[in-house]
């Protein structure tokens, strides 16, 4: 499925946000914490202007725990934005998050005081849904393995003094770098039908290769990474017998099966973006 995110789609959703924003006291921005920046959709940033908002650094379990707490502290110099990491079918982290919420807007979340009006908003496939589900207690999102599904417009009352508003908090991704639209193929939250499935997987694991080569080298076995990304991928594929008659490797199968692992964490916990160089002694 291709992302048909037309500039139809986009100015609606641009139009629908502002037009949600007045009547909204915290905005919950989910990012994938492998990602986030590639995850995130800076036209939020420009919509919310100085409401708080929470940075949710989702899917913690599959991102490198060092690289997640930089970023923590990396959003959290940002005016009005608090970060928190968490995996978005847990009712402890939903709490926490929730906690949160109710200090960055004091005066209102709490039984008696005026509820706290919340907006989940992200790009398709980073957990919104799930997130809702864990924090409404029930399911009232769809949760989706193809992108671009969460389509549910609905005021829920948690009754513990939060109104959850997660419509129209629904992003488009931006496409427009190349890395960065890489790490969205790669993470899984772009159709496969959108990118050249061995070309993604053949830059992930040359970015792999810098950052994480022993998890590499323990998941697939390999003694020593060979020279180049591509042969890394034909071996991945050799080992795990992807092959086409005559013995050669089959590029396509290999970098499905590479993708998929890498989605599941079974390479290991891996972060492919880190947060930009802060100068010495700002903190
Ligand atoms: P969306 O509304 O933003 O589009 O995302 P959604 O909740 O549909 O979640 C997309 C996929 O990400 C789902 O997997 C969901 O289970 C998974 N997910 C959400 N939060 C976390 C998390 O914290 N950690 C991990 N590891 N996965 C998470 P799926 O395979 O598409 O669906 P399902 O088979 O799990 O139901």
């Amino acid at each position: 499925m291709i992302i048909d995110w037309y500039p139809g789609h986009m100015k609606k959703a641009k139009e629908q946000i502002a037009e949600a924003l007045p009547k909204i006291d915290l905005i919950i921005e989910v990012l994938d914490a492998r990602l986030p920046v590639s995850s995130a959709n800076p036209i939020l940033a420009y919509l919310r202007r100085d409401k708080p908002c929470i940075k949710v650094l989702n899917k913690q379990d599959l991102a490198d725990d060092a690289v997640t707490r930089e970023w923590v502290r990396y959003f959290d110099r940002q005016q009005n934005v608090s970060a928190i990491p968490l995996e978005a079918k847990e009712r402890r982290s939903a709490n926490a998050l929730l906690k949160l919420g109710r200090k960055m807007v004091p005066g209102r979340g709490i039984r008696g005081l005026k509820p706290l009006r919340v907006m989940v908003a992200g790009i398709p496939n980073v957990g919104k849904s799930t997130l809702i589900n864990t924090m409404a207690g029930k399911k009232i999102a769809r949760v989706g393995d193809k992108p671009a599904i969460t389509t549910c417009h609905q005021q829920v009352d948690l009754r513990n003094g939060i109104l959850l508003n997660d419509t129209p908090g629904l992003l488009w991704p931006k496409l427009d770098d190349q890395a960065g639209a890489r790490h969205l193929a790669a993470s899984g939250a772009i159709g496969e039908n959108a990118y050249d499935t061995s070309s993604v997987a053949v830059a992930t694991i040359a970015e792999l290769s810098a950052s994480y080569p022993n998890l590499l080298k323990q998941r697939y076995k390999l003694p020593e990474l060979p020279e180049t990304s591509q042969m890394v991928l034909e071996e991945i594929g050799r080992r795990r017998g992807c092959l086409v008659s005559g013995g050669e490797v089959d590029l396509h199968r290999a970098a499905e099966l590479f993708l998929r692992e890498l989605r599941d964490g079974k390479i290991g916990r891996i972060s492919l973006e880190r947060p930009p160089m802060t100068p010495s002694g700002t903190d």
